[in-house]
């Protein structure tokens, strides 16, 4: 379990399993010492563990080969190594993300303290922000996400109060990446309903509509829950994924109609934030990522990013090890070197590498990476 974490210049304290009032609003009191805690929700590309909570058979897991690089086992999470989430909790000041709300929900008091000390992660691999997303694999949609954290922030205040509660959320960071499985799930939608492409352009409108609708309306949730801080990292470049490629045409090229629709995704989600969202909600503040115009930059020039391979996984099988999933049967690139070499780990997620250079890019890189701040200009905002 990674229940340490690093506090600036403060040395160390341990982690006692209830943590009294007195602890946080002396934290308060004495200004910030440590890193904000942060709520994580969203997908797999910031799950470090909820699924394999998770009961049934349908449930998508990381297990071997994941994990390979770091920490060596499979720790839950959809990479060789360290995902997204973790190198921004790292970036932060943490040790990696705060762990997985399964893990903790059966101890309130273990619970508590967790997300008094560094937040809680609720993401789950497979999720949108549509429940039917993925519905048959039974895995926590981000409405269900919302509802653990508001039983979290319950038990929170039972402790400690709800004006240190609501202090201690009002600066923590709530980031978030989802919205890349109910895109994809679009196509598929499509290609199950026969539609024609002359029907697609006001199909596709309208379910952005709806998409962009209920994201708004789970952002709202959460700052009536006392969220302030939203780091939204936006739709991926989803139709160049190993896993696109070799279902587009002509094979192995991206699949520029899941791209287009993801494009359009942003254009929504930017304008959400930043003409809807941000002047109704006061003290809201918000860094909106753009993963997108990240993996165009991955692929427009990969070895000035260090990468050679772009299009192919590193564990799978079949054209561009991307025509089954990663599991123990599975070919993967034997070195951890050739891993950090490609983008891709699997058919559909981010290298360990990818993703430090994703969460490096976000928390400060170059200005047009985040809008209207970066990651950690709202990691340190009041
Ligand atoms: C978003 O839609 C889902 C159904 O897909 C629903 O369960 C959820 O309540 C909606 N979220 C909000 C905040 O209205
Ligand atoms: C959140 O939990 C509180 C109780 O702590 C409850 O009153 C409220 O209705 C819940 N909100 C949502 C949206 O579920
Ligand atoms: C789509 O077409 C296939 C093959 O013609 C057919 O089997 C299937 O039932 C159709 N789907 C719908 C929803 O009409």
């Amino acid at each position: 379990m990674i229940m340490a974490f690093k506090l600036a210049m403060e040395g160390f304290i341990v982690l006692c399993l209830v943590i009294s009032s007195m602890d946080v609003l002396g934290a308060i009191a004495s200004g910030v010492l440590q890193p904000p805690p942060i709520y994580v929700l969203g997908d797999s590309t910031l799950d470090v563990g909820n699924n394999n909570f998770l009961p049934g058979p349908s449930v998508p897991r990381a297990k071997m080969y994941y994990g390979i690089d770091s920490p060596g086992v499979p720790a839950g999470r959809y990479s060789n190594g360290f995902n997204v989430a973790d190198f921004i909790a790292k970036s932060m000041g943490f040790l990696s993300s705060p762990p997985p709300y399964l893990m903790l929900a059966p101890s309130t008091g273990l619970l508590v303290s967790t997300a008094l000390e560094t937040g809680v992660n609720y993401a789950s691999g497979g999720s949108g922000i549509l429940d039917v997303t993925n519905a048959w694999q039974q895995i926590i949609p981000l409405s269900k996400q919302v509802q653990y954290f508001n039983d979290t922030r319950a038990k929170m205040v039972a402790a400690v109060g709800s004006a240190a509660a609501d202090a201690l959320l009002a600066r923590s960071v709530f980031l978030i990446s989802v919205a890349n499985n109910d895109l994809s799930g679009f196509t598929i939608w499509e290609l199950m309903q026969n539609r024609s492409a002359a029907q697609q352009p006001s199909d596709a409108a309208a379910f952005l509509a709806y998409l962009i609708s209920n994201y708004s309306a789970t952002i709202t949730e959460l700052y009536a829950m006392g969220a302030r801080k939203f780091a939204i990292v936006n739709a991926a470049l989803i139709g160049c994924t190993p896993a696109a490629r070799v279902v587009s045409q002509p094979l192995g090229a991206c699949a520029e109609g899941v791209n287009l629709l993801a494009a359009g995704f942003n254009v929504a989600l930017r304008s959400l934030l930043a003409t809807d969202l941000a002047p109704r909600l006061p003290g809201l503040v918000y860094s909106l990522a753009d993963s997108f115009v990240l993996m165009k930059d991955f692929f427009a020039d990969p070895p000035a990013w260090g990468f050679t391979n772009i299009a192919s996984a590193c564990c799978g099988d079949g054209f561009l090890l991307a025509q089954s999933a990663c599991m123990p049967t599975s070919k993967v690139c034997p070195t951890r070197y050739e891993r950090d070499q490609h983008i891709f780990w699997d058919p559909f997620h981010f290298s360990q590498r990818a993703s430090f250079l994703t969460a490096q890019a976000f928390y400060d890189g170059p200005s047009k990476y985040t809008t209207p701040i970066n990651f950690m200009q709202l990691a340190q905002s009041i």
